[in-house]
């Protein structure tokens, strides 16, 4: 999982509101060159828009995000999702992704969060939210007791700052709503979606 991370190097964030605006969405990032796409599951859209961007692409590497509960994590699993990532860590829920085989991308944004993951094997985590917990210099904090553990920084995250973030030798990616905002979605601009995502693209 981390190597196709590190290769994305930036994971669009999706949040959909209309399940038709997924396929069009994955489109414009796609060819903007992002090949790793998070369905957030904050709206009643995600499932549908989930299956949908699946059946277009069954090739790319689509997850899910902001999974809380094992019922999410096993719906993923069961709609073909590659992986799933959630905001905090919650042992429960990565023995559950360890035990269905899905690859799984846990947040933490303290040391104890990071020794729990550690303990559980877990080596590539979500740094959530980035900004607020304490970004760059926190990751630098973090790098010289947890030497083996790599980032995957998320929340406050752009244009602007993500080149410093992928700078970090513990930074394997970033992940942002900023590629494909939710404005940008929902006015279907889809040229400015491809714009940014080819700004962000490795
Ligand atoms: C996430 O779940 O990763 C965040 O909501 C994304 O944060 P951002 O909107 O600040 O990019």
């Amino acid at each position: 999982m981390k190597d196709t991370f590190e290769a994305a190097q930036v994971i669009p964030v999706l949040i959909f509101d209309d399940p038709t605006d997924a396929v069009p969405t994955a489109d414009a990032l796609i060819a903007g060159g992002l090949t790793a796409l998070e369905v957030t599951l904050r709206t009643e859209a995600a499932w549908a828009a989930l299956a949908a961007i699946i059946e277009r692409y069954p090739d790319v590497t689509v997850g899910v995000g902001t999974v809380l509960e094992s019922s999410q994590m096993e719906r993923a699993k069961a709609a073909g999702a590659r992986f799933a990532v959630s905001p905090g860590f919650d042992p429960d829920l990565a023995g559950l992704a360890r035990s269905l085989k899905l690859d799984y991308l846990p947040g933490v944004a303290t040391a104890s969060e990071v020794i729990r993951a550690q303990r559980m094997g877990l080596s590539f985590l979500k740094f959530f939210p980035a900004e607020a917990a304490g970004g760059i210099p926190m990751l630098k904090a973090f790098a010289s007791p947890f030497r083996d553990i790599v980032f995957c920084p998320t929340g406050g995250i752009g244009p602007d700052n993500a080149p410093d973030y992928l700078a970090q030798p513990n930074v394997a990616c970033v992940g942002g709503s900023w590629v494909a905002s939710s404005a940008d979605i929902r006015q279907k601009d889809w040229a400015a979606i491809t714009a940014k995502a080819k700004a962000a693209a490795p």
